[in-house]
């Protein structure tokens, strides 16, 4: 008996180089449909290899009369299914369907005012109601057959629809949380106006992992799985137990860039249980690797490599012949950031997992990643659903290069030892403020110390001292894709500042850090 295909009737989302594309499909699977993104000009038997019951196009970056701008394929105008255009995506629909899109001269970005005109895809939506835009191009005139739906204040076909051919149109962005009947928008499409069946969750995803997992390593494969002890590497590596148990090999490297004790943490959770554990100390393999560096993409790319090259070692040496598949904790921001998404989309940096791995990577290992598509929170989700205890779901996340990327200038252990201090203190008093929650109702989502290469003269006792600046960086988010910075309480900083000078020799002044992301990013490098 063939098991039955969980991923089928859901929604294909066609990327046409949004950076919000993903976010579409993460909405849609939390209407409980499953969701998949392929980039705009897939095969359509590989886009309905999952018969997807309608399509959603996502926005991009183009005008749509540019000589190379992303154009929609004629056969899924074919199909019968019902199609949802999304701001470009709509207007992609709009000029191959034969109606026109011009440039606005005045564009339209930012918070708008949307009222529609009543139609299925507006159901339970207020008249007017604030949605999200970002375009310069508008329709002037909608393909034959399509009438109006919504207008805004600057775009007069808003949303537009060919109610009986299942065809629509939207120029804003229901995908973000500043439209704020977004998610009933796409509710409407896609249970609805598609005929999905709400039937994805936690349980169906694990489900369909593990026989995806099956699938990819077969009946005798092995994995080798780099479990940091994070969330991610965590539920990666629950996951991998539960498809092919006593083949996963698990190994956690001590690259001596952990905060203080983590590696004795990490080894006592999983040291002890049915999970094949092995904890390896590269901490001077890693050093050397990065004595005198000091750009960010080479100390990711030297880590990365660094990586690569002891699971290599380990899987020929140790875990005997035939380790072919390296597991991977890697979720989705790590994709997008190292410009992995799509053709079109910016490196922002080379996570150490996937723009910082070898280019020689695939002559060793296949990789196995079955958390690529999710965000942070939805991982969370799976970790529950898995039955992992909290305190592993809601540890902050501590990303694979370590302190490496929080002691800009040039990694050395005595600037590690001073940064280990100084973090090990912001945390102690972040707990001792009930800030540290291991559950949902977390206020600060990752909290830490980034060691700066500047020297600053201060005076201690009545003597002149001349030594490195602690930046304090705590975040709000949930996904990681967006943060704010904690506004934590003047008390506990003056706390932190003070036993940071006085305890961490090597560092004599404090900052908060106060930007959000965008425009800086979580870490520093
Ligand atoms: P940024 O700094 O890009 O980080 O806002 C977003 C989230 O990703 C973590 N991060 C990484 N995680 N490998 C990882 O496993 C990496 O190379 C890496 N770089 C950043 C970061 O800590 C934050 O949670």
């Amino acid at each position: 008996m063939t098991a039955p295909d969980l991923r089928s009737g859901g929604i294909a989302v066609l990327d046409f180089g949004s950076q919000y594309t993903q976010l579409i499909a993460r909405r849609v699977r939390e209407l409980g449909v499953y969701a998949e993104v392929f980039p705009f000009d897939t095969p359509l038997e590989k886009i309905n290899q999952h018969a997807p019951k309608g399509y959603i196009l996502s926005g991009g970056p183009n005008s749509i009369y540019e000589a190379d701008a992303p154009q929609l394929q004629p056969a899924l105008l074919a199909s019968a299914q019902p199609i949802l255009g999304l701001c470009y995506g709509m207007q992609a629909l709009t000029y191959s369907l034969g109606g026109k899109v011009a440039s606005s001269t005045h564009r339209e970005y930012g918070r708008a005012d949307l009222t529609h005109h009543g139609s299925r895809l507006f159901a339970d939506v207020p008249e007017t109601s604030q949605v999200w835009m970002s375009h310069g191009d508008r329709i002037e005139q909608p393909p034959a057959g399509f009438t109006p739906l919504a207008v805004s204040g600057n775009s007069p076909y808003a949303a537009m629809g060919d109610e009986s051919r299942g065809l629509y149109g939207v120029q804003f962005h229901p995908e973000v949380v500043h439209t704020a009947y977004g998610t009933q928008i796409l509710k409407n499409f896609v249970v609805d106006l598609c005929g999905c069946e709400e039937k994805w969750n936690a349980g169906a995803f694990i489900d369909d992992a593990v026989a995806k997992i099956h699938q990819q390593v077969g009946d005798d494969g092995r994995v080798l799985l780099a479990l940091s002890g994070g969330v991610d590497s965590s539920v990666a590596a629950a996951l991998l137990q539960k498809a092919i148990g006593g083949r996963l090999l698990s190994v956690f490297v001590n690259t001596g860039m952990m905060r203080l004790n983590e590696s004795e943490q990490v080894a006592a959770v999983f040291g002890q249980g049915d999970m094949h554990f092995t904890a390896l100390n590269a901490s001077e393999e890693f050093l050397s690797a990065l004595t005198g560096v000091t750009d960010p993409e080479s100390k990711r790319k030297i880590i990365g490599k660094t990586f690569i090259d002891l699971f290599t070692r380990y899987a020929s040496e140790q875990a005997g012949a035939g380790v072919r598949f390296l597991g991977q904790g890697t979720i989705y921001p790590d994709v997008i950031e190292s410009a992995h998404a799509s053709k079109t989309s910016k490196v922002i940096k080379s996570h150490h997992n996937v723009g910082g791995l070898p280019p020689d990577l695939a002559d060793k290992f296949s990789l196995v990643e079955p958390l690529r598509d999710l965000f942070k929170d939805e991982v969370r989700r799976v970790g529950e659903a898995l039955g992992l205890p909290n305190t592993l779901i809601w540890r902050q996340p501590f990303p694979g290069p370590g302190l490496g990327i929080r002691c800009p200038g040039e990694i050395t252990w005595e600037r590690l030892e001073t940064l280990r201090q100084a973090d090990a203190i912001f945390i102690d008093e972040l707990e001792k403020a009930g800030l540290m929650r291991y559950d949902s109702t977390q206020l600060t989502a990752q909290c830490f110390v980034v060691l700066l290469p500047v020297k600053s003269v201060g005076v201690m006792g009545d003597n002149r001292t001349y030594e490195e600046v602690a930046a304090l960086r705590a975040v709000v988010t949930d996904d990681f894709m967006t943060a704010d910075w904690a506004r934590l309480d003047y008390g506990l900083l003056a706390r932190v500042s003070s036993r940071i000078v006085n305890e961490v020799k090597g560092i004599n002044r404090v900052l908060y850090d106060i930007t959000s992301k965008p425009p800086s990013t979580i870490e520093w490098e």
